[in-house]
């Protein structure tokens, strides 16, 4: 039996959150990086991956979803964390339960937790913070009865199954600023290769506002527009303000 780490995280925080998960389910796991191509992987019945994904828009990244393809299951266990930013996550543990159903995953576990919105990170500040770290670990606990004991009743989680709610891609593409040393960190960890051989070459067919161009640039030179921001924040802080609770399903 192996486990997998299947982690899609732009900015770190899904990777965080799935890390304190998964290190209290298991000791040692074999990482898959969706911000990368995925070689064709087969697993076991036998096996156990955590797939940790962000919600964007309330739905799955579609990114993620086209390299989740590249992994045959065949009956390996899944672990589903959405991991959002204290606004919504709506149809992301749904459509990822459906999307790991058909790639023959058995569904046996899901969480959706806070981490700080990667947009405005004021929102989600500090999360996952101590109380949420001890939550996962007792739910990873439970996880590892689950898996040593398995029940035959289906894994159910919130949000519409097919019928998704449409996902509104962002006009915005963060831009570069007079700090940009043309250093090409952007383009080389951009998961969608959206960013040309020149920064202020972005395909905003391509891009999907990860943010990770952001997170990654060593000199802060990557920024959304400020109007952009302040309407932005203007409009979470309606519904990002109050802290959420992490939702546990077994
Ligand atoms: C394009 C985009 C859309 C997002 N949509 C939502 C959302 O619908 N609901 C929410 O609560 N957070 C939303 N977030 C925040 C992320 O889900 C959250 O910050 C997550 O932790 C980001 O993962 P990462 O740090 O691994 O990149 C969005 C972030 C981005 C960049």
């Amino acid at each position: 039996m192996a486990y997998y780490l299947i982690t899609f995280s732009p900015t770190g925080g899904t990777a965080r959150t799935a890390g304190i998960l998964a290190s209290a389910i298991a000791d040692s796991w074999t990482a898959i990086d969706l911000l990368r191509a995925v070689p064709e992987t087969n697993l076991t019945a036998e096996d156990v991956c955590l797939i940790a994904l962000p919600s964007f828009g309330g739905r799955i990244p579609t990114t993620s979803a086209e390299r989740l393809k590249s992994i045959r299951a065949n009956g390996a266990r899944a672990i589903l964390l959405c991991v959002y930013g204290n606004r919504a996550y709506e149809d992301t543990l749904s459509e990822l339960q459906d999307v790991l159903d058909d790639r023959g995953f058995r569904c046996i576990a899901a969480a959706a937790a806070i981490a700080e919105h990667s947009i405005i990170r004021e929102f989600g500040k500090g999360r996952p913070d101590d109380a949420d770290c001890a939550e996962l670990a007792g739910f990873a606990e439970k996880i590892r009865e689950r898996l040593e004991n398995p029940v035959n009743s289906p894994l159910r989680v919130p949000g519409q199954h097919s019928a998704y709610k449409p996902y509104q891609n962002t006009p915005f593409v963060p831009a570069e600023t007079d700090a940009c040393v043309n250093c090409g960190t952007c383009a080389e960890a951009c998961p969608t290769e959206a960013i040309g051989d020149a920064p202020e070459k972005i395909d905003p067919a391509k891009c999907i506002k990860c943010m990770r161009c952001e997170a990654v640039c060593p000199t802060g030179a990557r920024k959304l527009d400020e109007k952009i921001t302040a309407m932005l924040r203007e409009r979470l802080a309606a519904v990002c303000g109050t802290r959420k609770a992490n939702e546990l399903f077994l």
